[in-house]
């Protein structure tokens, strides 16, 4: 048993952590951009301008992901580099980009896997309403067109939307992230309507465009483990995961029901009552077109219990749980129960989308960079992935996050996700220990784990 033959080890990146060039080849501005160009925002006013200077650099970073041996390639197209302002004229400079980054994979043996949209929201669409706009669906889907008719004789493999509870949750309700603003419940839950709309209309574009296209969706959400293996602590998880709580904008559920089953989840649906969105009659069906596989990044989960009563309650962490740079919990379990769960729900063939964590990197005297903890991390998590997949859980792939250091949202360049340190002064990239790790683990398809 263990991973099956044509598993497909990848890496992940998305455009603005990594391109740079931020105003180079005709580039159009994105919230982020000026989210990041106004102080007070993110860690010691670090911006994206230059990141890992990809966009100069992609044939480089090519060659080490030849070296690492990944089958498949996650990046982001940045959409105010394909269309400047949002809608209207195409850059071809910026198509230009994209057709090379894929040649220069398919000539190394590197599958494309494109996400449509990883947080760049082009300023432009921002200044007539975002996501709020009754039209943006239609701006999105006009968008997917340019980029499945230019890009989709190379690119054949296409997640649409990168964790929409992100974007939408800390960009619009909590107002961490661009744009930076505070909406009401029944803003956020229309924006999220919108946002499911234009993930169904991509998906039908790419379809009408690109023959054999695959296409998959990248969410996240909260999840949870049973604390022990009773079956009623198991139930207890199951229901917590699919729970839709106050804070919605976290839930699995509410973003990925309407995808997979064509409906809202009913307790949401009571919960919120007037702030229910508008949903035309034809919205779920067009929100549900059926997808190849299901994509979902998912980093760690929270332990609870059965309480009784046919309900869930959350147990404490051990006391010194391990924790990674940035405070988050390590949870390998979590490889095991989240898949098994979506896969239950679901019956999608499920792809991870993203996994990893970040680490307080630095090359020692030896020129070397040392990450014993990612290496643990990356075989505890894949165990309980192989676990998963040995009983049966369909999963098909696996992208860890990240192919290298790059630019992390509000924390700027202080947290460390790559399996290639960068050295942002000098832009030097130098593999990480646990490059060769994951380059044993694909070389060997986790025999050795
Ligand atoms: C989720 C996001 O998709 C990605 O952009 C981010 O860098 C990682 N998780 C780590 O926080």
């Amino acid at each position: 048993m263990g991973f099956p033959k044509e598993f497909i080890w990848g890496a992940a990146t998305a455009a603005y952590q990594v391109e740079g060039a931020w105003n180079e080849g005709g580039r159009g501005l994105s919230i982020w951009d000026a989210f990041c160009h106004q102080s007070g925002h993110i860690f010691e006013g670090h911006t994206a301008d230059t990141a890992c200077d990809h966009y100069h650099r992609f044939r480089e970073d090519v060659q080490l992901m030849k070296q690492l041996g990944i089958r498949a390639y996650r990046f982001s197209i940045s959409w105010p580099r394909i269309l400047p302002n949002g809608t209207g004229s195409v850059n071809e400079a910026g198509i230009r980009f994209y057709e090379e980054l894929a040649d220069e994979l398919l000539q190394n043996g590197i599958t494309p896997y494109a996400t449509l949209y990883h947080w760049d929201y082009p300023y432009a669409l921002h200044q007539r309403g975002g996501w709020l706009n009754p039209e943006s669906p239609a701006w999105f889907a006009a968008y997917t067109r340019v980029v499945a008719q230019r890009l989709g004789g190379k690119i054949k493999h296409f997640f649409t939307l990168n964790e929409p509870q992100c974007f939408i949750g800390l960009g619009y309700e909590n107002g961490e992230h661009a744009p930076g603003l505070h909406c009401s419940r029944k803003d956020c839950l229309q924006m999220a309507h919108h946002v499911l709309l234009a993930h169904g209309r991509a998906v039908q574009v790419l379809r009408d465009v690109i023959p054999g296209v695959q296409v998959g969706y990248a969410p996240t959400g909260s999840s949870f483990y049973p604390a022990t293996d009773a079956p009623e602590d198991v139930e207890a998880a199951r229901k917590a995961t699919f729970d839709v709580p106050e804070r919605w904008t976290f839930s699995i559920s509410w973003w990925s029901d309407p995808v997979l089953l064509g409906q809202y989840p009913e307790a949401g649906v009571r919960m919120f009552g007037q702030d229910m969105p508008q949903i035309g009659k034809q919205d779920l069906q067009l929100i549900s077109q059926p997808l190849d596989f299901y994509g979902q990044n998912i980093y760690n989960s929270a332990p609870v219990r059965a309480d009784g009563n046919g309900g869930y309650v959350c147990v404490p962490r051990p006391v010194g749980y391990a924790r990674t740079a940035f405070d988050w919990p390590v949870t390998p379990q979590s490889l095991y129960w989240e898949p098994k769960f979506l896969y239950e729900r679901y019956r999608t063939p499920i792809v991870i989308t993203e996994n990893g964590m970040s680490c307080h990197d630095a090359v020692s005297l030896d020129g070397q960079v040392h990450d014993p903890n990612r290496v643990d991390f990356l075989q505890r998590y894949l165990r309980e992935l192989r676990r998963g997949i040995e009983e049966g859980t369909d999963v098909r792939g696996y992208f860890h996050w990240s192919l290298m250091d790059n630019f992390e949202w509000t924390r700027g360049y202080g947290e460390r996700f790559g399996l290639i340190y960068v050295d942002f002064a000098t832009q030097k990239r130098t593999p990480k220990d646990s490059f060769y790790a994951y380059q044993r683990v694909i070389s060997e398809n986790g025999k050795t784990l």
